[in-house]
């Protein structure tokens, strides 16, 4: 199976074309679906940067939201006035913003809870930590894809469930790692313990903070590779 995971609003960008903003979006193109993770901050970025990388999309299959924080959930408006999508996908929250925001214009999510297969090939972790986050998870002929949206919960434990509860190597992990306020030995000690990870590559973008990001390429090599808006990866 092709697929094509393309960044469309990130804090970091591939060229000053695309609009960078805190935030996070990605568009991920499978031979069956077009899945698009998070709709970042911004409406005017996403329909910039979006109609710069795809201006003939017309299709969502899928609507993914990681967790309920502004920076991700930001043009889903815009996503479902201008796309035609099929499910939308959110966590169980507590604080039921998403909900409430998906009620108002009458659409019915898929609440996830646990581990779920959304569909062929494309699975959510289910929700973890305080934050309530879920990742996406699609296996390939390599191991399994791991898209993160803060990875409020650690990357390490993240990967952990992902491994355990799939039974596969993790290939590759995108997404944001949330280590911008963490400093000096604690972040020393974080970068430590996911150099010890197995997974092949890593594209820490969005919340991952210059300076971790920094550390990381250092320690990691040719295990490192940067995303953001404008980046594409093909599989
Ligand atoms: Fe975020
Ligand atoms: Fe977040």
């Amino acid at each position: 199976m092709n697929i094509k995971i393309t960044g469309i609003v990130d804090n970091y960008s591939e060229s000053s074309k695309f609009r960078s903003d805190w935030g996070f979006s990605t568009l991920i193109k499978t031979d069956y679906h077009n899945i698009l993770f998070d709709a970042g901050s911004d409406p005017e970025v996403f329909e910039h940067n979006i109609n710069l990388i795809d201006p003939d999309l017309k299709k969502i299959d899928i609507l993914f939201i990681s967790h309920s924080h502004k920076d991700h959930i930001g043009a889903i408006k815009y996503v479902l006035k201008n796309y035609r999508v099929g499910n939308i996908v959110i966590p169980e929250e507590q604080n039921e913003e998403i909900e409430n925001k998906l009620r108002e214009i009458k659409v019915r999510p898929i609440i996830i809870n646990k581990p779920t297969s959304i569909d062929e090939g494309i699975y959510s972790t289910g929700i973890l930590g305080e934050e309530r986050e879920q990742s996406l998870v699609i296996p390939s002929e390599k191991g399994l894809i791991l898209i993160t949206g803060c990875a409020h919960s650690g990357i390490k434990n993240i990967s952990e469930h992902v491994e355990k509860t799939f039974s596969d190597k993790i290939y590759m992990i995108i997404g944001g790692l949330h280590l911008y306020k963490k400093y000096d030995q604690v972040l020393k000690e974080d970068i430590n313990e996911i150099n010890k990870l197995q997974f092949k590559y890593i594209l820490p973008s969005h919340c991952t903070g210059d300076t971790a990001k920094k550390l990381l390429k250092q320690k990691l090599n040719d295990r490192f590779m940067d995303f953001g808006a404008g980046v594409t990866i093909n599989l």
